[in-house]
């Protein structure tokens, strides 16, 4: 008997040609919630919290291990130089894990919706049985392995290529994952024969050969839906419709209110707090964090931000990687925001750009606002002082600083800092000359009734 305790190691498989996605991008790199499927798979696996984590790379592998080095940067990156079969696969983790002592489980790069709680239960499984594979009942088993039961016991999985009539009238399948403890596991997968229909070395032998060599073995249920594997593109678009309707369920359920969930685009990192409101038609890129009681009105796109507790963005904002808006803070109708922070209560409300940049708290930047932050070659920073009031359409040629309760005139065009507390006006001094605009109208209705008549 074994406590679900013992450390673990993560074999996630992902040497696999995906031939079927017609692309030159590998498989695993899909995205899904615009993070590559190679994410989630190491997502379902992040509660059990495992102490290592090997992934299995084969097709496309360098660009698998970039990724994966930015992901998961504590993930090692194994080759499976030929794409031999699953068992095979499964096998290239062992010198990675010699002298482990705990268990490990295996799952597919390209399974994204195993849920964590079946994870555990087939961790819990693990107290009463050497090795647990993971099955589900299919609608339609098509060409998946079939798991043969005998009570609790998993006597044997048998590939369809290999299964006969009664046997391919099981509808109880494999769904890849299996669990056992690590030594045990590559000590039996290196007895693996590949005399079967694809040649091929089977993981799914496993259950047999450990059997055989007196273990105990048995699968756990999950819902067919959580082994969804993608193949296809039309696979991968039913699998982001399916990702994005659980991620709002699991949104509204932790108290976020969305009026049109359906309309409501998450990524797989999308964190939002409770009793945040999320109008219609709101997008949300990777890396993104609402507080509680904020509201992200329709039709804005946020990506890389942090949008603080009872601030208000939209409608049509845009939202960029560093946006950092305070507590409170107001970002209006088409305004963008770019690596500036927003201080508390400050107001950013309509047709503005503000990049690189900070505004103090409770400063006011008017209609048309522009932080003007690239020279063509590089970025220059503009620093706006708490409770300043930027007059509409005001340019802020960076780098330049305005102070506590300034004031810039509209229209101004600000090259040099302005002190706390004063006014600059950077802008061409008005003349009013009497009479003239009557004049000039009557000149030119004139020219053009002569024009007319010629
Ligand atoms: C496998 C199972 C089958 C199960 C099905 C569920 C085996 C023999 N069969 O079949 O019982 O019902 O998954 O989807 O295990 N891979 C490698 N290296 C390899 C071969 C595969 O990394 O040499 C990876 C693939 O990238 C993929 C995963 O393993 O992520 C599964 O391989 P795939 O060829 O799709 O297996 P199936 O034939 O679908
Ligand atoms: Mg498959």
């Amino acid at each position: 008997m074994q406590a679900p305790t013992r450390p673990l190691a993560l074999i996630v498989l992902a040497a696999g040609a995906g031939t079927r996605m017609n692309s030159d991008l590998p498989k695993p790199l899909h995205p899904l919630g615009q993070a590559p499927l190679l994410a989630h798979a190491l997502a379902a696996a992040a509660p059990l919290d495992p102490a290592r984590v090997v992934v299995v790379t084969g097709h496309s592998a360098a660009a698998v291990e970039a990724v994966l080095a930015e992901i998961a940067p504590e993930a090692v990156a194994i080759r499976q130089t030929e794409q031999l079969g699953t068992g095979h696969a499964v096998l290239q983790a062992a010198e990675a894990l010699e002298g482990f002592d705990g268990d490990a489980v295996v799952l597919y790069a390209d399974t994204p919706f195993i849920a964590p709680e079946t994870m555990a239960a087939m961790r819990q499984a693990r107290q009463g049985h050497d090795v647990v594979f993971l099955g589900f009942d299919a609608a339609d088993p098509g060409r998946y392995g079939r798991l043969i039961m005998d009570g609790d016991t998993l006597v044997k999985i048998v590939e369809f290529k290999e299964a006969n009539a009664a046997e391919r009238a099981v509808t109880f399948c494999n769904s890849g994952l299996v669990c056992g403890d690590a030594a045990t596991m590559m000590s039996l997968l290196g007895k693996l024969e590949n005399d079967n229909s694809a040649g091929e070395y089977y993981l799914t032998d496993l259950a047999e050969l450990a059997r055989a060599a007196g273990h105990s073995v048995t699968a756990v249920r999950c819902d067919e839906a959580e082994t969804l594997g993608i193949n296809s593109r039309a696979e991968l678009a039913a699998a982001e419709v399916q990702f994005q309707a659980l991620r709002r369920a699991a949104l509204i359920e932790d108290g976020v209110t969305m009026q049109a969930p359906d309309s409501v685009h998450l990524a797989l990192d999308t964190v939002i707090g409770r009793d945040a409101v999320i109008e219609p038609y709101v997008v949300f890129g990777p890396g993104v964090t609402v507080e509680t009681g904020a509201t992200i009105r329709a039709f804005s796109h946020l990506e890389g931000c942090h949008v603080s507790a009872g601030a208000v963005v939209g409608p049509y904002a845009r939202l960029r990687p560093g946006a950092e808006i305070g507590n409170d803070a107001k970002i209006g109708n088409f305004v963008e925001v770019k690596q500036a922070d927003i201080g508390d209560g400050a107001k950013v409300n309509h047709l503005s750009y503000v990049g690189d940049a900070s505004v103090g708290e409770r400063a006011n930047l008017g209609a048309g606002t522009v932080t003007c932050n690239y020279d063509g070659v590089m970025k220059h920073r503009t620093e706006i002082g708490a409770e300043a009031f930027i007059g509409s359409d005001t340019m802020l040629v960076a780098p330049v600083k305005v102070g506590d309760r300034a004031m810039t005139g509209s229209g101004s065009v600000i090259t040099q800092d302005v002190p706390d507390g004063a006014l600059a006006l950077g802008r061409a001094k008005q003349i009013n000359k009497a009479g003239l605009a009557i004049k000039l109208m009557d000149r030119l209705r004139a020219i053009k009734a002569g024009k007319s008549k010629g």
